[in-house]
């Protein structure tokens, strides 16, 4: 088992591996298209040839990166390969010299072992802005917001302010 870059023909593979978790909504949907856009963002890992898992580092700026798209084929889990995805997205993180890495998870307790720690929703508006305002359940979030590295103090993007208006 091993991690590398995603290159362009890995798209559907990892489309499917995402799919396989959208339905239910454990992931953000990712679109074919989306995947081939931002398949620089992706590390998958390989098994005996086979592409069995992936995840994603979207890149917000210095002060920022989310790790997304994360999953393993339910056969291959329990195998060590998701904490493997977690560390190359961390090494992709520390080249870029990013000082914080951030994810939305319903699952705090597996990231808590990879050195994550819960934040506040509020302390990402980058996120937030690029997809919580869209979600349907921005009203009703269940997922916990988790930070690894030094919380930013700023953002690129604002946070929209009716989603402030919100939360204050
Ligand atoms: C989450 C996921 C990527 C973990 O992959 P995996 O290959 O099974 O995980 P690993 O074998 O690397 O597990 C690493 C450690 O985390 C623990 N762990 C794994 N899944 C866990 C979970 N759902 N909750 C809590 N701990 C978990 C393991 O027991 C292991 O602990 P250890 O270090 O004490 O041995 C995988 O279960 C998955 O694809 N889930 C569905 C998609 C998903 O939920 N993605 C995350 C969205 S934020």
């Amino acid at each position: 088992m091993r991690t590398r870059e995603a290159l362009l023909p890995d798209a559907e593979q990892v489309h499917a591996l995402i799919a396989a978790y959208s339905g239910d909504g454990t992931l953000l949907p990712r679109s074919l298209a989306e995947i081939c856009e931002n398949v620089r963002d992706f590390v998958v890992l390989e098994h005996e040839g086979r592409i069995i898992g992936c995840g994603a580092l979207h890149l917000y700026g210095p002060h920022l990166a989310e790790i997304r798209s994360i999953t393993v084929d339910p056969t291959h889990q329990s195998s060590g390969g998701g904490r493997r995805l977690v560390k190359a997205l961390l090494a992709q993180a520390e080249k870029h010299r990013v000082t914080c890495v951030c994810l939305f998870t319903r699952i705090p307790e597996f990231f808590a072992r990879l050195g994550f720690t819960i934040a506040s929703h509020q302390d990402l508006p980058d996120k937030i802005h690029k997809d919580c305002y869209k979600c349907p359940r921005l009203h009703y979030c269940d997922e916990v917001a988790m930070i690894r590295g030094n919380l930013p103090r700023f953002a690129i993007l604002p946070a929209p302010a009716t989603w402030l208006k919100i939360q204050a």
